[in-house]
């Protein structure tokens, strides 16, 4: 068990890669609490994670709103007293070509994927600067963080942000002992990517753009935010961690 007690706080943890870090963490021995806007989802998850032995609890709440980030960590506050880890993870993708992305859909995109990301961020540093023992903070990004891919200007802007969000904050945690590091997935089989899986003229030609040959599962994210969060990685931070398959080290 390389979590033992730890408190965690997983953002979109009812599915995905949220659900399936939430269940990574759960059989390591961490307390979860895993948060998002659907309840219903949450709450299936929820069982799922205790039906395996896990320790859960499930918050609804909208990571774009402070005073709904606020409920979520003062509810787990409330339940386990402390947090170690938050997995900043709840994010959207709705593609869209550039000359074509509305107002309203770059707003919700920032507001959900880069806002969230500070909100959440902000609100469990000063926990855990106040706690004094340390803790990690792993911000979901992406390898579209690092390059662009074509009809996601909007997206890869958020995840852009997010990774210089995540070295911002870890020059100016690392002295106080909070690690800050960001996870950079490729193509994972979600229901954020199910459009193009589902497309198998498309997604055929897509796979090709990975050496691996096929695309990822969320358990092999989980893994690495296992790494990120534990000690394995205690001298790490202020890192964007690329799992892809080898996607973004090919020209073509
Ligand atoms: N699937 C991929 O290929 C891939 C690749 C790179 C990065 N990512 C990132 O991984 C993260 C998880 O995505 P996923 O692929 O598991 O898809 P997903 O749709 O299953 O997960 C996203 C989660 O975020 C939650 N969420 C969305 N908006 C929210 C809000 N305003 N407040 C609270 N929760 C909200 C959703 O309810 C959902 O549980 C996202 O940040 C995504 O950008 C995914």
């Amino acid at each position: 068990m390389r979590m033992t007690d730890k408190i965690a706080l997983i953002t979109g943890g009812s599915t995905g890669i949220g659900k399936a870090t939430a269940v990574r963490f759960a059989a390591e021995g961490a307390k979860v609490a895993i948060t998002g806007r659907e309840k219903a989802a949450l709450q299936t998850a929820a069982q799922e994670i205790a039906e395996l032995g896990g320790q859960v609890i499930w918050i609804d709440g909208d990571v774009q709103y402070k005073v709904d980030v606020d409920r979520m960590v003062d509810t787990v506050l409330s339940h386990w007293g402390t947090i170690d880890v938050l997995v900043n993870n709840a994010g959207i993708c709705s593609p869209a070509s550039f000359l074509e992305i509305e107002e309203a859909e770059w707003d919700r995109h920032m507001a959900i994927n880069l806002k969230g990301t500070f909100l959440t961020g902000q609100t469990v540093a000063k926990v855990l600067v106040k706690q004094a023992k340390g803790g990690s903070i792993i911000n979901m990004s992406s390898v579209n963080g690092l390059a662009a891919e074509k009809d996601q200007a909007h997206y890869n802007a958020t995840k852009g942000g997010i990774n210089l969000l995540t070295m911002s904050m870890a020059i100016e945690l690392a002295p106080l002992g909070i690690r800050v590091n960001a996870l950079c997935p490729g193509f994972i089989e979600t229901r954020l990517t199910k459009p193009l899986i589902d497309n198998p003229g498309a997604f055929g030609p897509y796979l090709q753009t990975i050496p691996m040959g096929r695309a990822g599962v969320p358990e092999e994210i989980a893994d690495a935010a296992l790494f990120m969060a534990t000690n394995d990685s205690r001298y790490m931070t202020g890192h964007c961690l690329v799992v892809d398959g080898g996607q973004l080290i090919k020209l073509s």
